[in-house]
């Protein structure tokens, strides 16, 4: 397993993975330029390391994780399905019956033991440490990624904070405007865990201390984005990905450990009653998103190696980079949400409705309404509340087919009879609700209707060829000439 950032960017040169890029690209939009046209190769593109960004002695590297393969290989696994098959196959004995119930027994299967994050006393991370008038943000080659940013965003970032009440760390990706030297915007949307720990510090008049880190082992950069449940510690999950324990640093100017194995390491805190406007940003949804107040990161400290890589990517009009991450997410999660809703055969979030936009999922329908139920149910599961559109099919539907998916819908659905619309909460980047954070969601039930569910009509059969006419096709197709 890899000992750091710089050592999964060697790995993935060796297998042919990586690009090194000698020719000068400013960060301001020209590496953007380069690394879209990477991700909108078929397959994802290589990885970039772009050793001379104009301006900056800091190399950047961009798109690491953005291939099936580069995804698997932060992860240690030939293909992330394994991780899924192994969560699957550990889980079927016991069926704990929340989700962090399963993920705290996994937690207690011997062979991930050795998972929980260690202390360590020193790290690369501290190889330079600048305190005081030495922090100046505006030396790390942070990309200004579209023409109408309001400024420079670190993008791939992990926050690590505390909650003020129970000590439980949290790691999550919230990207940070780069204002000046020393401050920035800490963009934790309202339904994430690091708002929360702002809202508890805000509650007992305290600033909430952060840590921003770069780098460090993939799996860490993982598990920031994955959507555990709030009190289930990120770092104790990137131990049992990379079989093996994060090792933590305490930071040197607030009261948290970071990664010792991390490129960059910007120390700091957000006073709560302190609120700036951020943005706009070109974002996930393909759209700017809008400009507006939010909190105020103030850095105390810089830490890194002496010789750091800056870890970047870029979001946009998918498919991009993170269609990688939100497919292993995809894969990895299914397995705790199947025993939570065990009627789920699969689920699928395609990359161009954005990921939480959109699901198609397959279910065993077994009594009247099922579909409902399921609906419900997801709208109910953590970050899957954000779920826009919800199709939910039988078992005879390849939800990963788009054609499949297409056909069954405008085949199977009556949408007066077989929609559910509800309102709720919806990701804060969503540009279509009247307001922020709240707006509608839609269920389209694309089974087939049984009478106990008041069909009228006979359902009519899939048109399918009888296996005596296919065989007999088979064996004389050469001699057709068709090709
Ligand atoms: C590249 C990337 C950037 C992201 N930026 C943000 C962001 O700026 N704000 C945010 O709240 N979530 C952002 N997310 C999503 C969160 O990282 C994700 O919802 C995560 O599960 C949140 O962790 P939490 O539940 O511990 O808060 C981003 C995800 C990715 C992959």
């Amino acid at each position: 397993m890899y000992s750091d950032f710089q050592h999964f960017l060697r790995e993935l040169d060796a297998a042919g993975e990586l690009k090194r890029i000698s020719h000068p690209l400013s960060p301001k939009l020209e590496i953007t330029e380069v690394a879209d046209r990477c991700m909108k190769m078929p397959g994802g593109g290589p990885a970039l390391l772009i050793e001379n960004p104009v301006g900056y002695d800091i190399p950047v590297a961009i798109n690491c994780f953005g291939s099936r393969k580069r995804m698997s290989m932060a992860l240690g696994v030939g293909d992330v399905d394994e991780i899924a098959n192994e969560i699957q196959a550990l889980l079927q004995p016991e069926v704990p019956a929340s989700i962090s119930a399963k993920i705290k027994k996994l937690l207690e299967l011997g062979r991930f033991a050795k998972a929980a994050p260690k202390k360590v006393s020193s790290g690369i991370c501290q190889e330079v440490v600048m305190q005081g008038s030495e922090v100046d943000l505006t030396q790390l080659p942070v990309l200004t990624c579209w023409p109408e940013d309001g400024g420079p965003f670190i993008t791939l970032p992990m926050v690590f904070t505390h909650d003020p009440n129970t000590g439980k760390r949290n790691v999550g990706m919230y990207r940070i405007q780069i204002y000046d030297k020393n401050t920035t915007g800490m963009h934790w949307q309202m339904h994430k865990v690091g708002a929360e720990h702002m809202r508890v510090a805000a509650e007992k008049k305290k600033n909430i201390e952060a840590c921003i880190v770069l780098g460090g082992h993939p799996a860490y950069t993982f598990s920031a984005i994955a959507p555990l449940p709030p009190g289930i510690d990120e770092m104790l999950f990137a131990g049992i990905l990379r079989r093996d324990a994060a090792k933590l640093v305490p930071a040197k100017t607030v009261d948290i450990d970071v990664p010792a194995d991390a490129e960059i390491v910007i120390e700091g805190y957000v006073d709560p009653t302190e609120s700036r406007i951020e943005g706009p940003f070109g974002d996930h949804t393909g759209y700017y998103s809008l400009a507006d107040y939010f909190p105020v990161f103030h850095a105390t400290c810089i830490t890194m190696r002496s010789k750091p890589v800056y870890p970047a990517t870029i979001v946009g009009i998918p498919p991009m980079e993170d269609a990688y991450m939100g497919q292993a997410v995809e894969r990895i999660f299914l397995p705790l949400i199947r025993l939570t809703v065990p009627e789920i055969i699969d689920m699928h979030l395609p990359v161009d409705a954005c990921f939480h936009n959109m699901a198609f999922v397959k279910i065993k329908k077994r009594y009247p309404g099922h579909a409902f139920k399921v609906m419900n149910a997801i709208w109910g599961l953590g970050q899957l509340m954000f779920t826009k559109f919800i199709f939910v099919f039988g078992d005879d539907v390849d939800i990963h087919d788009m054609r499949d998916v297409i056909f069954r819908i405008g085949a199977n659905c009556d949408p007066m009879r077989d929609s559910l619309i509800v309102k709720g909460p919806i990701d804060q980047l969503d540009h279509a609700s009247d307001l922020v954070g709240f707006g509608g969601k839609i269920g389209f039930d694309c089974t087939h209707k049984w009478p106990s569910e008041g069909f009228p009509r006979e359902w009519p059969k899939l048109i399918t060829m009888s296996d005596d006419v296919k065989r007999k096709v088979d064996g004389i197709w050469g001699e057709l000439g068709i090709g």
